[in-house]
């Protein structure tokens, strides 16, 4: 299963990406995930990158496309891989069928006013990078502490209601092309993401199996808070 997940900020793309990841045990790859990771340890490319991160805009199409081909390298993708917030252009899009094959792309929508809401309650875990919520399911058990490794949450830069705002116009100025290309390739699936995370996961999983793109065997069993 080689999927991209494409949405709005807030869609939950991140969300469902980790429920896929932990029940078939294929890679995450989140674009967001690796500059967020690349600034905290400070590297060139981190460097390179932390303005445009911070400020909601978009990193060059050089820089993401170099980043997602090197890691599609990696041995652990042969069986399949979850690409999460990569492609954010059309440049992005064609970059990526040269890299490799691409069974769908699920567009998760969302409406705008939910996926505010959703990022002003959003809490991350900086050690195992495990999403909650303080308004929606999940919380944490233990209030700003994440269930699995009982690391304090922290809140990400980028969901200060300014710069959330920024990422909405920035994501809507090149999205509609990323869009068409994969309907026009018949490869686009689209979800509404305005559902609780319950109903979403399933619908999800069905129409992933029903298509043919999901045939990989559970690895573990995933509870959904
Ligand atoms: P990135 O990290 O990709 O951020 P984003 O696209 O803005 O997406 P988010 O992570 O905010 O949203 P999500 O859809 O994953 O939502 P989540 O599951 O967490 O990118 C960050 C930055 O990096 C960009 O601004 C850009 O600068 C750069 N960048 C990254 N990729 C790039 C690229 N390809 N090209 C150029 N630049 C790039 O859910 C949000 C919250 O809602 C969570 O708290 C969750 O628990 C909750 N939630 C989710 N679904 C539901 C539901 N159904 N019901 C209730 N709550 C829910």
């Amino acid at each position: 299963m080689k999927i991209v997940l494409l949405g709005a900020p807030g869609a939950g793309k991140g969300t469902y990406a980790q429920y896929f990841r932990d029940k078939y045990c294929i890679p995450h790859i989140s674009t967001g995930d690796i500059f967020r990771a690349e600034i905290a340890a400070n590297t060139e490319l981190g460097r390179k990158i932390k303005t445009y991160v911070e400020q909601g805009l978009l990193v060059p199409d050089d820089i993401v496309i170099e980043v997602v081909k090197k890691r599609l390298q990696q041995p652990d993708t042969v069986n399949g891989f979850i690409l999460d917030g990569y492609p954010r252009t059309l440049v992005q899009a064609k970059a990526l069928d040269e890299i490799t094959s691409i069974d769908a792309a699920v567009h998760l929508v969302v409406s705008e006013e939910v996926a505010v809401r959703r990022l002003s309650g959003r809490m991350v875990c900086p050690v195992c990078g495990r999403v909650y919520n303080i308004y929606y399911e999940p919380k944490p058990r233990v209030d700003e502490q994440c269930d699995y490794d009982g690391a304090k949450l922290v809140r990400r830069k980028d969901d200060e209601p300014e710069v959330v705002r920024q990422r909405y116009r920035v994501f809507y100025q090149t999205f509609n092309p990323v869009i068409e290309y994969y309907r026009n390739t018949r490869r686009l699936i689209e979800v509404n993401a305005d559902k609780s995370i319950r109903e979403v996961v399933p619908i999800l999983e069905k129409i992933l199996i029903e298509n043919k793109i999901l045939n990989l065997k559970p690895c573990r069993e995933v509870v959904l808070n």
